[in-house]
């Protein structure tokens, strides 16, 4: 398996063009299941969970043309026949997402079978609110062989339905399994993520009718018919933030072009807490550190609140702060995988429960670590660019499910990063 050196101690001074969000264009991708017709799909980052969801389509049926394009892939996909409405064990394990694609084929076709995704490094990950919800819509669930098998043969009724819990995935099952019920639907305690008004705007965009998206109340009114599309991903604020991250850590200067600034609202109000510089101008912002760095006590929330994406990511920049802070995950409960990463590098972190204590040190060093999740194992690359030495880190697939790119992005700031061919 590849591994990526990193010699770090270098401040990292640049430019950043963030490609489009991983988060936005899984569920919009699922969503082109939707409708027979042409849809076009810009800005797609070139990751190993978007090549997955599109593998597992392909499956189904879709007949795919992709191309390069401005900042991203540009994916015509027709799904003009549904020959397989069975998620298989071997594709849902590889990414939890491949859950939304229930909802889809639910609404295209009336039955769909898709493996329980099972659990992953960061928490059981459960998928009841997503059944119970569809259920609510009419839908027959039933769980056989290790598969959620969902059947709707007359088709799926609208309903008013509570979510017990804010879940983003739960929230985009449902609202494309709503796409085409009879009448209305309305989704109370929605989540609000930018990636849910994504969804919305994409479906409207193919003559859906959904409302409210970004707020807690979502209306869906179920049409027969959609058309077809052509449609741009927005940019992935969590890239965003995570290189943000990486000019301060190493108190160097960036500039991040293509940022949706509005989707960083509670990561800059914490950053700037700790002393970092953020200066915005339209589309791009500019992140710089000249001083010391200020703890701060982080709580994971829902969005707009601090993102649970962003924890592993800030736990690394503060565990070089001048002082302790506190780190609570509210949102998954074994989020924490890096901390004993973290550690053989020198961090000085405690973890009761669901906080994090992250006593700040004057400097970490180089060492070998291995990546868990996704999260984690860029919160190593971060923490290998301030510390002293090298850090070789291990298991890098978890990378590159998520960010496009990184070793050229980081090596066009300067960074000291490389990826070797595996061991
Ligand atoms: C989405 O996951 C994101 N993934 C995650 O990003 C993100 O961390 C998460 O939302 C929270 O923002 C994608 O968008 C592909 P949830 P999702 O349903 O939908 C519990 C990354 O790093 N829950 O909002 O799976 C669940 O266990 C990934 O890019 C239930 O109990 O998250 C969790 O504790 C990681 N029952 C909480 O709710 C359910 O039926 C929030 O989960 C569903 C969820």
């Amino acid at each position: 398996m590849d591994q990526i050196k990193i010699r770090g101690g270098e401040k990292l001074n640049g430019t950043i063009e963030i490609s489009g969000s991983k988060n936005a264009a899984l569920p919009i991708i699922v969503a082109s299941l939707l409708t027979h017709k042409k849809v076009i799909i810009r800005r797609v980052p070139d990751l190993a969970d978007v090549r997955t969801i599109l593998e597992l389509l392909t499956f189904f049926g879709a007949k795919l043309n992709i191309q390069s394009g401005i900042g991203g892939k540009v994916i015509e996909i027709r799904n003009e026949r549904i020959i397989n409405n069975k998620a298989p064990y071997e594709l849902v394990r590889k990414m939890r997402a491949s859950v939304l694609v229930l909802g889809a084929l639910l609404a295209r076709c009336g039955e769909a079978m898709v493996s329980l995704p099972g659990g992953c490094a960061i928490g059981t990950r459960p998928i009841d609110i997503h059944l119970k919800a569809l259920e609510k819509l009419g839908a027959k669930i039933s769980l056989e062989d290790g598969y959620v098998k969902a059947e709707a043969p007359k088709g799926l009724t609208g309903s008013v339905i509570n979510m017990p819990k804010v879940s983003v995935g739960a929230t985009e099952n449902l609202m494309m399994a709503a796409v085409h019920a009879k009448g209305e639907t309305v989704l109370h305690n929605a989540a609000k993520e930018p990636e849910i008004f994504e969804l919305g705007c994409f479906l409207n965009s193919m003559g859906s009718r959904v409302s409210g998206m970004g707020t807690d109340k979502i209306i869906i009114n179920g049409i027969k018919e959609l058309s077809e599309t052509d449609f741009t991903v927005v940019n992935d604020r969590i890239e965003a933030g995570t290189y943000a991250i990486a000019a301060a850590i190493t108190g160097g200067k960036i500039r991040l072009e293509g940022v949706n600034i509005e989707h960083l609202g509670s990561l800059f109000n914490i950053l700037s807490k700790t002393g970092v510089s953020i200066i915005k101008d339209n589309s791009s912002v500019l992140i710089s550190r000249d001083r010391s760095i200020l703890p701060v006590d982080i709580i994971t929330e829902p969005y707009p609140g601090f993102p649970t994406d962003m924890q592993a990511q800030m736990m690394a920049f503060l565990s070089l702060g001048e002082g302790t802070s506190k780190i609570t995950e509210n949102i998954f409960e074994n989020r924490f995988m890096h901390i004993p990463e973290l550690t053989r590098m020198g961090a000085d972190i405690t973890q009761v429960g669901s906080t994090a204590t992250v006593n700040g040190v004057r400097k970490l060093k180089g060492a070998p670590v291995m990546a868990t999740d996704l999260r984690a194992s860029v919160s190593l690359v971060l923490a290998g660019l301030a510390a002293h030495g090298e850090t070789v880190i291990s298991r890098i697939y978890h990378l590159d499910r998520g960010y496009e790119n990184l070793v050229f992005k980081l090596t066009n700031c300067g960074a000291d990063i490389k990826r070797v061919a595996g061991v």
